[in-house]
């Protein structure tokens, strides 16, 4: 692995307001790159909204807005929502920015010089919902596009055409020889499956009398660049490795190396895997780029059996959890109850259920260490050894790692917690209330009290990625100045520090 990581979230339609699927892919690459931080790694974290398109000009019309308005609008409540759950991204890109704009322009002429692009006739089915074309099959039989069940419409038009074609042999052999590339396994194999038919050409552009919310082709004016490879093609502008103003020709494009480009991960829904598995690598090929080192596809969040959607009335509100029981139980929740990779269904008794886990398990801990510490020791930490539980921290540091570089989030945190309950467990079995009350084995509460500090010092690291905020909290009780790295945590020294009980970290919360 290289010390400097690349992490990018899809960037979303600034169409609707940010929901649970939006925020949770957010998160996780929120998380992924903390704990990266934590690691020394140096990380550019990047997300953004997608602008352009059919989808926009249509929500505009319908607000009567112009529509910029409306993407300066919800541009503002995505960065708002990323705020409130403490995601901390370091570039939010808007795809009509003018830098990202001149990269869009150069990309699509370098392709049209390098002979991939040709003017051409389409017709077929689309699908403003997705902004995508389906074929016949795909619709069948209801005339509805396959994603969101939404109504297809047909669509004739002169088009220019990307000859994707040309690539399917290239991006089969490399999806192949890195069977790593799409996780999970499923996906990968969801690619090669659809791989296995011919691969047509991709149509890059809208003619302007349909759609003029778009970036305008250099060599055709009369038409705008489809939304899709505008939209991907956000994750280059932001990498850095082309300055905007640069000239398709430039030596700077065979010399990529120094920027952030490629990225290292591009996070995205299960619904956008043909997107960024297929249309994002060849047309990356086709521009003589190098391809993104990984995608990472997730499932979906639904509700009970059901999808989650608008008109059924049942999206559920991110930041209505985060209201009622804070940003670092509903990032728990959301990367603890998702197997990485597979769908979840979101309820209330689960979303409790994993609350309660963090109040019972990792908030008594703190409780009645700090709690112990502050009335049988006037919360100074004893200075005595603190290695009771090293071989846990051991085993939790192993495998939290290890289920990271698998990505399996969802089992990083459960050994997060696991570490949490064997602290609980030494508690158990060390008894320091018995200890308190016999003078002869005052060096054995020293110990007990100094192993479960240690104890927090450690989790206050290990659960910071997700609990961003009660970490925070820990930290300072713990008289640190911060929450240290894992690194530091294992082996600061904790003796004669001053801790402080403070409220229950993860109050009791009533439902109405
Ligand atoms: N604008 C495109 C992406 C362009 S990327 C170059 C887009 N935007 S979107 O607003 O529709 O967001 C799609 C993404 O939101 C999904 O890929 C996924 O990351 C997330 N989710 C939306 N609904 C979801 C669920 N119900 N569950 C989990 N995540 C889903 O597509």
């Amino acid at each position: 692995m290289t010390d400097r990581r690349y992490i990018t979230t899809p960037i979303y339609y600034a169409t609707g307001e940010p929901h649970i699927g939006h925020a949770y892919t957010t998160i996780l690459a929120d998380a992924l790159a903390r704990f990266d931080r934590q690691a020394g790694r140096e990380v550019l974290f990047l997300t953004g909204t997608d602008e352009h398109g059919q989808k926009i000009q249509e929500e505009a019309a319908r607000r009567g807005v112009e529509p910029i308005e409306l993407c300066d609008e919800m541009a503002e409540r995505f960065k708002d929502a990323w705020d409130l759950l403490d995601i901390g991204y370091d570039r939010f890109i808007r795809t009509t920015e003018a830098d990202h704009i001149s990269v869009v322009q150069a990309f699509v002429q370098r392709l049209h010089d390098r002979g991939h692009i040709y003017a051409g006739e389409y017709s077929g089915w689309y699908s403003v919902s997705q902004e995508r074309y389906f074929t016949d099959k795909e619709i069948a039989p209801d005339r509805v596009d396959p994603i969101s069940g939404k109504p297809v419409e047909w669509v004739e038009e002169e088009n220019w055409f990307f000859r994707m074609s040309a690539f399917q042999e290239d991006l089969i052999r490399h999806v192949q020889e890195n069977p790593d590339w799409i996780v999970p396994e499923v996906r990968k194999n969801e690619i090669l499956g659809f791989l296995q038919q011919p691969l047509g050409d991709l149509s890059i552009s809208r003619p302007k009398r349909r759609l003029r919310w778009g970036v305008e082709l250099p060599f055709a004016p009369e038409h705008v660049a489809y939304v899709w490879v505008d939209a991907l093609i956000n994750y280059f502008t932001a990498s850095g490795a082309i300055a905007p103003g640069t000239a398709p020709d430039d030596p700077a494009w065979d010399n990529v190396g120094d920027s952030w480009w490629p990225a290292d991960l591009h996070l995205i829904g299960k619904d956008i895997l043909t997107t960024h598995a297929v249309y994002w690598p060849t047309l990356l090929m086709g521009a003589g780029l190098p391809l993104p080192r990984q995608l990472l596809a997730h499932g979906w969040w639904v509700v009970g059996e059901t999808k989650m959607s608008k008109s059924l009335g049942n999206v559920v509100d991110p930041l209505q959890l985060r209201t009622d029981y804070g940003s670092d139980a509903l990032r728990w929740y959301l990367l603890r109850e998702m197997p990485t990779g597979q769908d979840a269904s979101f309820t209330p008794e689960r979303f409790d259920t994993r609350y309660e886990e963090l109040a019972n398990v990792l908030g008594n801990l703190a409780s009645r260490t700090l709690g112990m510490t502050a009335k049988y020791r006037d919360g100074v930490v004893p200075d005595a050894p603190a290695g009771g539980l090293d071989e846990a921290i051991e085993t939790a540091c192993a495998d939290l790692d290890a289920a990271l570089a698998a990505h399996r989030v969802h089992e990083a945190l459960g050994a997060a917690m696991d570490f949490a309950r064997a602290a609980n467990g030494y508690v158990e079995e060390r008894e320091p209330w018995a200890q308190s009350k016999d003078p002869a084995r005052a060096e054995d509460l020293d110990e007990t009290l100094a192993t479960l500090v240690r104890a927090l010092v450690v989790l206050s690291a290990l659960f910071a990625p997700v609990c961003v905020q009660k970490m925070e909290e820990l930290a300072s009780r713990l008289g640190l100045d911060g929450v240290p790295t894992l690194t530091d945590a294992r082996t600061l020294s904790v003796g004669g520090r001053n801790v402080e009980k403070g409220a229950p970290l993860f109050p009791r919360i009533e439902r109405d």
